[in-house]
This record gives structure tokens, C-alpha cells and sequence, in this order.
């Protein structure tokens, strides 16, 4: 054994192949099981792929870098179930490429958000957040209110993600830039928001 420790610990050429065997097998157990395991790979009761506008709302929270001050991952603790309600499973990301589960909170998690507040809220929220939350240090994003959303773009997100495993119809993906037609950036926004976590919602 510790002849073999030696030649490894002596020879560059071996540890590096040795480690590389090592982690390979270690990725393998851990990463290829979750690929096909159920509870990773299909949807929770309740999850739909989102709508053309939510879509282009995903996009823009990106866009936006909402995610970095927001995560979207409830974990399974209770000082977290109490404040956001149920934690969140696998099921619930399917859809989302990429997800947007993140750790950093200089805000709220937003995995359960939909449905909390209502839209007029959101909209006035997301102009000037001190308008409702004073003591807010959110930015303002109220350049969303006045752009105009790319009919084409998003028809074109949506056949992106068809490729990678979201099951949009060919008619949904046709019918995708008349429902966003004459929408804002911020009615996008919004739609996302009010469609978070919905699948689980009042369920602990
Ligand atoms: C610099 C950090 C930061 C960024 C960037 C940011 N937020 Fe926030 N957000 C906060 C903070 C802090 C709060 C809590 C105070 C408040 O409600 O305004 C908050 C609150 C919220 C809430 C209310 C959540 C709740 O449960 O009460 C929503 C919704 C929200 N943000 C959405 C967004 C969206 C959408 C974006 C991107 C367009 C965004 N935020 C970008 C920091 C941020």
C-alpha cells in the first residue's frame, strides 16, 4: 500500500491521473443518478411550462440581475418554511434553464412571491420600491414600464427552450408573439413574478 502511495505522491504524471479517476467516479455516483431519477426530471403536479410572457419576464429578471440580490430556492428549515412556505423540490425547476435557485439574499427569496401581492403592487414596487416599502434598498427599475416587448425574441426563446426539454406545442410558439404583443417589459416582469411558486403555495 505504501509503495503504491509513494509511486502516486512522486510521480506528477500519476496523481493527476489518479485524482482525475477519483473525482470522475465520485461526479458519476453523485450527478448521473440525477439524471434520471423522477423526482429531478419530471414536473410537480401543478408546474406548466411558463406562458410566452412570462418568458420574456424571466428574461428581463436576468437581464436585470434580480438574482442577485434574490434567491429563488426555499431551503427545508423552519425558520424558512414559516417566513415563505413550503421548501423547494426539484420538481418545481424543470423548466427553468437556467435555474435561478441562488443563495445570495440581499432581498427576499422569491420562489413562492406569486400571488402575495397583487400586480399594482409589483408595478409600483418595482418603479420606486421606497413607494411601498420605505425603508427599501432595492433599486428602481422604471425604465420597465415604457419598453415594448420583441414579439419575434420571444418566439425564439421558446423554440431555444423547446430544445432543451421545455415541451412547447408548435401552435403555443406560434401563438407566442401575439400574447406579447403591445405588453412592457414591466407586464413581463410582473407575470413571472405572479407565477412563481405557485405549485406549492399554501401547502407546508
Ligand atoms: C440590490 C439588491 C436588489 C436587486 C438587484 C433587486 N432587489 Fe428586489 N428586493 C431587494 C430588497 C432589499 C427587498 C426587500 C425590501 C422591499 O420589499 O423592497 C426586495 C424585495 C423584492 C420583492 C418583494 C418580496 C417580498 O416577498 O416582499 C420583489 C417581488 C422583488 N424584490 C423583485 C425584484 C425584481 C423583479 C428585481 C429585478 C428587476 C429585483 N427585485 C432586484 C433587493 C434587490
Amino acid at each position: 500500500m505504501e509503495k503504491i502511495q509513494r509511486m502516486i505522491e512522486e510521480h506528477v504524471g500519476y496523481l493527476i491521473v489518479f485524482t482525475i479517476l477519483t473525482i470522475s467516479v465520485a461526479m458519476m455516483v453523485e450527478i448521473l443518478p440525477l439524471m434520471f431519477s423522477r423526482s429531478t426530471t419530471q414536473p410537480i403536479a401543478g408546474v406548466k411550462p411558463y406562458t410566452a410572457l412570462q418568458v420574456a419576464g424571466r428574461d428581463i429578471y436576468i437581464r436585470e440581475g434580480c438574482y442577485n440580490c434574490h434567491s429563488q430556492m426555499i431551503r427545508p428549515f423552519r425558520a424558512e418554511t414559516e417566513r415563505y412556505g413550503h421548501y423547494s423540490v426539484a420538481g418545481e425547476s424543470v423548466y427553468d434553464h437556467p435555474f435561478q435557485w441562488g443563495s445570495k439574499r440581499t432581498g427576499p427569496d422569491l420562489a413562492r412571491v406569486g400571488g402575495r401581492y397583487s400586480d399594482e403592487w409589483h408595478e409600483v414596487h418595482l418603479i420606486n420600491p421606497r413607494d411601498v416599502v420605505p425603508e427599501s434598498i432595492m433599486p428602481a427599475f422604471p425604465w420597465l414600464a415604457g419598453a415594448k416587448l420583441d414579439p419575434a425574441a420571444v418566439q425564439a426563446n421558446m423554440r431555444a427552450l423547446r430544445k432543451v426539454g421545455v415541451p412547447y406545442t408548435d401552435a403555443e410558439i406560434a401563438a407566442a408573439p401575439k400574447q406579447v404583443e403591445g405588453k412592457t417589459e414591466m407586464d413581463a416582469t410582473i407575470a413571472y413574478l405572479q407565477g412563481l411558486g405557485l405549485a406549492l403555495k399554501g401547502i407546508r
